[in-house]
């Protein structure tokens, strides 16, 4: 069977370097595009040097022709699309002084119009080989909401509708589309949590990039393309907490 060709945005670091990574463990040929080369570089080198094929790609989702230039070089160079993890996101979620113009466009054309446009770009060429398994990440944020964070709710939200509408566009080309809607993941130390911050979960830990990794795994393994239009939720059970004050 010939490897799969996996796209992955904003795989520089963080959530999308764990997914990267862990479809190079898979045997998959994973083309890590992240706005930052520098980070791009680090986690494609890091791949290969564990056995991984990996190829760094420089990308804005922000930016129509940098996906049209994107999807235009993998397919020349490999000739199809299986799978896209539309990863690439800005985390900053609360502007407690008021939200500019600019700000607002700014998470919106990167969590939700990127997604939108990567999504169309690749599902032409997964198209012409009527399969393919597109994967939104998507927040627990587009539930439930903290103050001052109407832009990325939004978005995130805005996510959750792109991927219902976007599989029953894409039905007819047997690609499917689902999220993933992660809660509290740490990507940094674990070292910097507190007991509170794992003791707050049913799971009673934080969780983990390598969660959502398999979770993307799962979802884009052909034998489970019954599941389409589904957002899975990832967040230790904190969305179904019921909190009163005693
Ligand atoms: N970490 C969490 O707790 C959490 C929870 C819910 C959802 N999410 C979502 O998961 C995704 C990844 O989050 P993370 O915590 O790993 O974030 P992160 O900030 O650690 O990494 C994001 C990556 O995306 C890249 N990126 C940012 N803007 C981009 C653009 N315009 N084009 C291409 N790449 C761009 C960055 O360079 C970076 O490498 C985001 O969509 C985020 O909203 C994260």
């Amino acid at each position: 069977m010939k490897k799969r060709v996996v796209i992955i945005t904003g795989a520089g670091q963080g959530i999308g370097e764990a997914v990267a990574k862990a479809y190079g463990r898979h045997g998959d040929c994973v083309i890590v595009a992240d706005l930052n080369e520098q980070a791009a570089n680090q986690t494609a080198e890091a791949m290969m040097n564990e056995g991984s094929e990996a190829h760094a790609v420089v990308c804005d989702v922000r930016k129509e022709e940098h996906i049209i230039e994107l999807v235009r070089q993998v397919e020349l160079q490999f000739e199809r699309i299986d799978v896209l993890v539309n990863n690439a996101g800005i985390a900053r979620a609360s502007y407690p002084n008021g939200i500019t113009l600019e700000q607002w466009d700014n998470i919106i054309n990167t969590n939700l119009r990127g997604a939108f446009l990567c999504t169309r770009e690749v599902a032409k060429v997964m198209k012409k080989h009527q399969k393919g398994s597109i994967v939104n990440i998507a927040s627990t944020r587009a539930f439930m909401s903290e103050p001052d964070s109407e832009a990325y709710a939004a978005s995130k939200g805005g996510l959750i509708a792109l991927t219902h509408a976007s599989a029953a566009s894409l039905q007819q080309d047997r690609i499917q589309v689902n999220s993933i809607s992660p809660g509290w993941i740490h990507t940094g130390d674990e070292m910097e949590l507190r007991a509170i911050d794992h003791d707050q979960h049913f799971s009673k830990r934080v969780g983990k990039p390598s969660d959502i990794a398999r979770a993307c795994l799962f979802l884009t393994n052909p034998d489970n393309d019954f599941i389409t239009a589904e957002n899975i939720t990832i967040d230790g059970g904190m969305t179904k907490k019921m909190i009163y004050e005693h």
